[in-house]
């Protein structure tokens, strides 16, 4: 039998300021279908059954907002995002609850990097609470791809590209603002196992008054083959070094980095501080805040490579992770570079670094109280 998203609770619901969401019928795929998915989602493999499309025209603004079936987008050849690759995306998750209920986290916060994104790509942002709005309808009308079990998430990617047919170099006129969905386990197929990384000498991610500090496809288009030199080095992840100096630790691959200094209690916490070329993560934000509550030292600053290496060689250094939504937090064991290779502490997932993502997960999946009101209700 064919159900259809045709329900009171979505059919409601407003985009943009007079934007309505128009709810297409949309056939469902099939429980035991959909449960088998659910069952080994991988992640970024599947999508859910709906995705939400609104377009941008100049003169007219936002129009045309609509919950409609998964598939194929039909563009022009000349389409402006393909070659000029004007295009920004954001990731983030819902979270089955406890109660029954489904939350994202903090989705006004992707929503305002969405937003400043959009300004520096010469984009017509998406006014954040459309932004949410979208979120909130694409997750409604598709919660049973919310998977259930432990640490499954339902993934969620919206994106906004330049669709205008055009090849001269300037601002469309037109774009798609899109958000899809993907039932998400975890993205190291490892699980929690520390990866090792590579420290990129040959290539830089970002570089001051460039584009690393919001997520525009380009960045990760210009990152993939020192990803590939890093896998070529028997590594898992490349780390991205400054564009300057080349002395300073940015981000590894699509996560920021995060070092512990000291042990137990009185450990301190470092991540690198946002100079504009590395991406100011949500995760990465709420960890800081998450740290200081347990009582530690955070302090951004600059961390160099030297500075790296001769903390893990004295103790000093006494665990390193990087976090992100995709990744939640990921242990970093060993690290190469043509400067030589060391291993932080033991090798091992450091204690720090555990206990910050096992309570940053309980907040997530509603298992311990949301004190700073991070998560959004959605269904
Ligand atoms: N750094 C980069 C380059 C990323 O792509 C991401 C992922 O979004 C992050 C860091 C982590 O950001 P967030 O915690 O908001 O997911
Ligand atoms: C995320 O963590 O949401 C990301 O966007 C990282 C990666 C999948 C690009």
């Amino acid at each position: 039998m064919t159900d259809t998203l045709a329900d009171s609770r979505i059919s409601s619901r407003m985009f943009a300021e007079s934007v309505p969401v128009v709810v297409e019928d949309v056939r469902r795929r099939p429980a035991a279908e959909r449960n088998e998915l659910l069952a080994d989602p991988g992640f970024g493999r599947y999508f859910s059954d709906s995705m939400f499309v609104a377009r941008w025209q100049a003169g007219r603004g936002w129009y045309d907002a609509r919950l409609t079936a998964y598939a194929p987008l039909q563009i022009d050849p000349a389409t402006a995002a393909l070659h000029y690759a004007q295009s920004i995306f954001e990731g983030l998750k819902a979270y089955a609850q406890p109660d029954g209920s489904v939350a994202t986290f903090r989705p006004e916060t992707n929503a305002a990097r969405f937003a400043r994104g959009a300004k520096r790509l010469a984009m017509p942002p998406v006014p954040e609470e459309a932004f949410v709005a979208a979120v909130d309808a694409l997750v409604n009308a598709d919660r049973e791809w919310v998977p259930t079990g432990p640490d499954q998430t339902l993934y969620i990617r919206p994106y906004q590209l330049a669709s205008e047919p055009f090849l001269g170099v300037r601002p469309a006129h037109e774009y798609l603002f899109l958000v899809i969905a993907s039932p998400a386990g975890a993205y190291f197929p490892r699980g929690v196992h520390p990866v090792s990384v590579y420290l990129s000498e040959d290539y830089i991610r970002a570089a001051p008054g460039g584009t690393g500090d919001v997520k525009c496809a380009g960045n990760y288009a210009a990152s993939l083959l020192a990803q590939e030199q890093a896998i070529e080095a028997g590594c898992d992840q490349v780390v991205w070094l400054d564009a300057v100096e080349k002395r300073y630790v940015e981000e590894m691959g699509g996560m920021n980095l995060f070092f512990v200094l000291g042990e137990g209690a009185d450990a301190e916490v470092v991540t690198p501080e946002l100079t504009g070329t590395l991406l100011p993560g949500i995760t990465r934000e709420s960890l800081i805040t998450v740290a200081r509550e347990m009582g530690h030292r955070v302090t951004e600053r600059r961390f160099s490579v030297d500075e790296w290496r001769a903390g893990v060689a004295d103790g000093t250094v006494t665990e390193t992770f990087a976090c992100g939504t995709a990744a939640v937090i990921t242990p970093v064991g060993e690290v190469k570079a043509r400067t030589g290779d060391f291993t932080v502490g033991d090798g091992k997932p450091g204690p720090l670094t555990m206990r910050l993502r096992e309570h940053l997960l309980d907040i997530q999946h509603g298992r311990v109280a949301d004190t700073h009101g991070w998560l959004h209700k959605v269904a």
